[in-house]
Formats: structure tokens, C-alpha cells, sequence
């Protein structure tokens, strides 16, 4: 069985911080989610892996290279448009040679025994095996009709009566039949040649669609809330690991990590938090359920629940943020000379 992991998209909801980056790339716990799907493809003895990449293609392969460094080979597919999950199968065709495979979108997050889903797959002689996560609010999602623990109706975003299980972002497919499907349907109304509408296709004609719920952790990171809400979940089950430096005036309380090449300076850290490699931290006050990259600089700073990605410095910041993502490559200084420069304009009359 080979793997196919989607990272193409536009990531709109995800802007700014997904305009020129792909949110494939974007950290949990400081590591990019797609490593997260590497390493559960590879952990089920999946060691072929398709990536389908768009205009973010440099990012993605920088990262991941062949795949070595995961004890896994990868291989590219160039989706020159964001045509729709389908559509990203269907070019993926000759890569995928004649096995089955799992496939993964690439922005979710989620924690379920891979080996057994496939084992289900081949046991059962499904076509299409999808892991399914039962939601309290069903109108963003694909979500799945069920009788028994087989698949009978999919359907995109519904605005009816429903049922609570939403597409989870893992499938399993069957080589043959799911491209028989995808070349009998059509684009829907926004353009998208969907993976629904070619599972429902093997429904129509009576192939056996099975499922797998995903009991643990399911997030499909499309917000920058959901991606808050993903590293709040992760940093609740943190262990404390020290691999940096603190003097002697720093205080730490809690949960937390500190990575290789971090200095801790005159601060205070109330973990759960995790700080990056090689990033300094001066005269601050870092709370609970923040995460900051690698390479970056807090001096003088004090904020909680959030995550400041990596390369980062910020300067200054007295007063504590909350809730807040700051891109990579930022820099936030609230210098006093800066207010001052302010308040000189203004004498001047402009
Ligand atoms: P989506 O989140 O549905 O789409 P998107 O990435 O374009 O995001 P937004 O709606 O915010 O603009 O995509 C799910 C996953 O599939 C994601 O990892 C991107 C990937 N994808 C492709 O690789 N090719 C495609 O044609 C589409 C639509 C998505």
C-alpha cells in the first residue's frame, strides 16, 4: 500500500500567514503537521508517499526532501490549480502505480491506529474505507451517512437534516475503482472536482464504502483558531524536558520545554509551554499554553496563549498578549523612542 499526502490548496482562511506558506507546514508543538502524517503512513509500514504540492512546492520539498530523513521515500505531483481533492488523485495516478492507497489531507491533525483501518480495508474488501469523527456542529464538513459500520451517503457541507460524522480527512482506496469513479463524475458548482462526489459514485454502484471513527485527537486546520485550538490540545499532555540554559534569576513552574540552544534570562515560564531551539528569552513573563518557534528573540515581553512562530523577535511588549499567532520572520517592537517619534510628529503639526 503507497501513501498520498495532499499539501496543495489555497489555505484562504488561513491567510496571511498561509499566503506565500503552506498550511501543511504550520506547527503543532513546534513541528510541521505534515511530519505528523509522515510519521503515522511510516509507522503502518507505509514507506511510498505521494505529495501533492501547489504553488508552495519550494516550502514543502525544502522540508521533506526524499523523504530519507522519516525512513520513507517521497515523490512530488505539481498541481498547478487547486481543482479539488479528486482532482489531485486523479494526476497522482501513475505515482500511485497499481496498489491501494491511503490518502491524507494534508491540514489535519489526528491520532487513530492506521494499521487497524487498513486491516478493516482489506478484511472487509471495501473499495473505500474513510475514518470518520462524530462533531457537534456539521455544516463545515463532508459528513457521512452510516448503517452499520458501512458508509450509504456522503454528502459536502449539508444544510438539512444530517448525520453527526464528519470525513476526518483519511481515506483508503482501492487503485481501480477510485479512478473509475473520478473519471465519471463531473466539477461540482464551485469548480472542484470532489472526493465526495466519487465516493458516492462507488456507493450508487453497490461497491462496499466501510469506515473507522477516530476516538482520539481530529482537527482539520483550516482557521487560525483551529490552529490555536490544536497546539492548546497538544501542549495539555507536555512533559517537562530542560535541553537549554537558565540562569539563576529565571523561574519555571509547570510543564515545560526547553530546547537545545535556548537561554533563558531573568524570566519567568508557567508552563504547559514549549520554547524552540537556539531562541533567547530576556526579562519576560511566558504563560501558559504558548509555543515559540526556533531562532527567536522575547525580550522584555509578556504573553500567554500563544504561538509565536519561528525567527521571530519581539521587543518590548509590556503589556501581555493573549490569543495571538505571529508569523514567521516578524518583529514587534514597542521601543519608547518609537512612541516618543510618534508624539514629535505630532508636535510638529502633521
Ligand atoms: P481545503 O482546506 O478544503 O482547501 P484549501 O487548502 O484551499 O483551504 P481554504 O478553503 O482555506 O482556501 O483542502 C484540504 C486539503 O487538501 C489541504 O491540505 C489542501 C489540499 N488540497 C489540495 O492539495 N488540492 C486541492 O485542489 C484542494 C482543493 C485541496
Amino acid at each position: 500500500m503507497r501513501g498520498l499526502i495532499l499539501s496543495g490548496g489555497s489555505g484562504t482562511r488561513l491567510h496571511p500567514l498561509t499566503k506565500n506558506y503552506p498550511k501543511q507546514l504550520l506547527p503543532v508543538l513546534n513541528k510541521a503537521n505534515i511530519i505528523y502524517l509522515i510519521e503515522m503512513l511510516r509507522a503502518a509500514d507505509i514507506k511510498e508517499i505521494v505529495v501533492i504540492v501547489g504553488d508552495t512546492y519550494p516550502q514543502v520539498q525544502r522540508l521533506l526532501g526524499n523523504g530519507q530523513k522519516w525512513g520513507v521515500s517521497i515523490s512530488y505531483k505539481f498541481q498547478q490549480l487547486p481543482l479539488g481533492l479528486a482532482h489531485a488523485v486523479a494526476i497522482a495516478r501513475e505515482q500511485l502505480q497499481d496498489e491501494d492507497f491511503v490518502m491524507l489531507l494534508g491540514d489535519c491533525h489526528l491520532q487513530l491506529d492506521l494499521r487497524d483501518m487498513i486491516d478493516a480495508h482489506i478484511k472487509g474488501e471495501q473499495v473505500a474505507t474513510l475514518a470518520l469523527k462524530e462533531v457537534s456542529c456539521v455544516k463545515n464538513y463532508g459528513i457521512a451517512y452510516v448503517e452499520g459500520d458501512h458508509i450509504v451517503r456522503v454528502k459536502e457541507k449539508p444544510k438539512g437534516p444530517s448525520s453527526n460524522l464528519a470525513i476526518a480527512g483519511l481515506y483508503i482506496f482501492n487503485h481501480k475503482r477510485i479512478f473509475e469513479a473520478i473519471a465519471g463524475i463531473v466539477p461540482s458548482v464551485r469548480g472542484e472536482l470532489e472526493i465526495t462526489d466519487a465516493i458516492q459514485w462507488l456507493i450508487d454502484k453497490s461497491y462496499s464504502v466501510g469506515m473507522k471513527t477516530v476516538k482520539g485527537t481530529w482537527i482539520d486546520i483550516g482557521t487560525p483558531l483551529d490552529l490555536l485550538n490544536i497546539n492548546f490540545h497538544k501542549l495539555a499532555g507536555l512533559s517537562a524536558i530542560n535541553r537549554g540554559i537558565l540562569d539563576a534569576t529565571s523561574t519555571v513552574l509547570g510543564e515545560v520545554v526547553i530546547e537545545e540552544g535556548v537561554r533563558v534570562v531573568n524570566s519567568i515560564l508557567q508552563g504547559p509551554l514549549i520554547i524552540g531551539r537556539d531562541t533567547l528569552v530576556k526579562d519576560s513573563f511566558i504563560g501558559t499554553d504558548t509555543c515559540i518557534g526556533e531562532r527567536c528573540e522575547i525580550v522584555k515581553s509578556s504573553m500567554d496563549r500563544s504561538l509565536i512562530l519561528s525567527d521571530t523577535s519581539i521587543y518590548n511588549l509590556s503589556g501581555p498578549i493573549s490569543y495571538n499567532i505571529i508569523g514567521f520572520n516578524s518583529l514587534l517592537n514597542l521601543k519608547a523612542e518609537f512612541n516618543d517619534s510618534i508624539t514629535n510628529i505630532r508636535g510638529r503639526g502633521i
